[in-house]
């Protein structure tokens, strides 16, 4: 498919044309003012013409956006999209950053290995009502208990995200803790709760996201009903306890992490419908993996959309009366990385992860042509390199506009896998 071109400004015939006439009408004029006339007229509309051309050449083939227009208005949202296109418009600055366009609740991760994600926060601040940096880990050694993370913890950047948007600071806590004691005795799992409860207050933290239920599928706790429900029991309490911390200048809150339900039968690693119902009045939200469908063994898209509605439908149901206080609690996962899968066979390098920055040197280098994937809503590209051929999935303005759009239909809210990955102009959406 050729790159979409724009209707050109066709400045050359001009200049032929009024060229032709004053020729004309100086051929008809003998008087000699008049053809001097008529020839400085001339030397005017070729230099006009030249600096009409010149000063409009970027834009033979882009669209430039004003300020103050969002993606929308400028009509970037689009399938039909060229690697010119994104080039020229992926890092414009224009972007109004106090404007939320997403109404519910937006959370955005920033990872400590990506200092553009705490720009990003620091940035775009209004429009987050939830930042969560990935800083700690809860392990065991023996009975005792160690948070480790701290060393992370950047007070003087938390200061700023809620002095320019007032957004809650929750920080990723993963459960490391994989010995079964720590769940089945009611004193260990007080001392978890401890532990989480204490550092919040002394940092000053607006609660945490939890990210334990991938850690207890891995270490089969959940294919055992009595552990199963101790786990649960264990987030419960954990809510309780956020939630009942009377000495903090805010309430604590706890977002816990859930995987995409695996399919439509669950299995005891799935978090399910009822999952979400025991646990939906002491967790105020869960952040719902949807990305990660593809991986450079299945090369494909990252999340496709019906997939993520099939996910959203398992979790709350098929029919209209879904629970609107229960779907404004699911965080809808979006990525803002994308992949770069080998798909040549026999291949021994598979691909993997690429960010915004390594996506934007693919287009400069490679010029792709873009197709959308109507089926999953997803635009892709083929390139060949070292005799490999290349499938490169990464988000795009439609893309990810579709998929929010998918998240107000349900009135749920959206966390963003993590923002320092994406492209600038993505935040024009949020
Ligand atoms: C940005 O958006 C806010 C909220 O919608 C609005 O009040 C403000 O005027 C906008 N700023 C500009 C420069 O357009």
């Amino acid at each position: 498919m050729a790159a979409r071109r724009r209707d050109r400004r066709n400045s050359e015939s001009t200049t032929k044309k009024v060229d032709s006439s004053i020729l004309t009408s100086s051929n008809h004029v003998a008087a000699k003012s008049f053809v001097s006339f008529n020839h400085i007229l001339l030397i005017l509309f070729i230099l006009l013409s030249i600096f009409l051309v010149y000063h409009y050449r970027p834009s033979l083939t882009v669209r430039e956006l004003p300020e103050d227009l969002s993606v929308h208005d400028g009509g970037f949202v689009k399938t039909k999209i060229s690697p010119q296109e994104i080039l020229s418009e992926h890092s414009r600055d224009s972007i109004n950053t106090t404007k939320r366009s997403f109404v519910n609740h937006v959370l955005a991760y920033v990872t400590p290995w990506n200092s553009l994600g705490y720009e990003m926060a620091e940035k775009f601040a209004s429009k987050f009502t939830h930042v969560s940096p990935v800083w700690y880990d809860l392990k065991s050694e023996g009975k005792k208990l160690v948070l480790e993370g701290r060393h992370n913890a950047d007070s003087g950047w938390i200061s700023k995200i809620r002095a320019n948007g007032g957004s809650l600071v929750l920080p990723r806590v993963v459960l490391e803790v994989f010995s079964p004691e720590f769940l089945l005795k009611k004193q260990l799992r007080s001392n978890m709760i401890k532990v989480i409860v204490n550092e919040c207050k002394d940092m000053g933290y607006d609660g945490i996201v939890l990210e334990s239920w991938s850690r207890w599928t891995a270490y089969d706790v959940l294919s055992d009903t009595t552990m199963r429900n101790k786990a649960l029991q264990f987030i419960n309490q954990l809510g309780k306890a956020l939630h009942s911390e009377k000495n903090t200048a805010r309430r604590l809150n706890l977002i816990y992490v859930i995987p995409a339900p695996s399919s439509q039968d669950l299995k005891d690693h799935d978090f399910g419908p009822d999952d979400l119902q025991k646990l939906g009045d002491v967790v105020d939200g869960f952040s719902l993996m949807t990305y990660d469908f593809s991986s450079s063994l299945s090369p494909g898209p990252n999340a496709p959309l019906i997939w993520i509605r099939s996910c959203l439908q398992i979790l709350l149901g098929n029919n209209d009366n879904y629970d609107a206080n229960l779907a404004s609690k699911i965080f809808l996962g979006i990525n803002f990385y994308g992949n770069d899968f080998v798909i040549s066979e026999g291949s021994t390098n598979r691909g993997g992860t690429i960010l915004g920055r390594d996506y934007i040197s693919l287009l400069e280098k490679h010029q792709p042509t873009f197709q959308w994937e109507k089926k999953s809503s997803e635009h892709f590209f083929i390139y060949s390199h070292d005799n490999d051929r290349h499938a490169v999935f990464y988000p795009t303005l439609l893309s990810m506009s579709m998929r929010l759009d998918e998240a107000r239909s349900w009135g749920a809210s959206l966390s963003i896998w993590e923002i320092g990955q994406g492209l600038n102009y993505f935040f024009d959406l949020l």
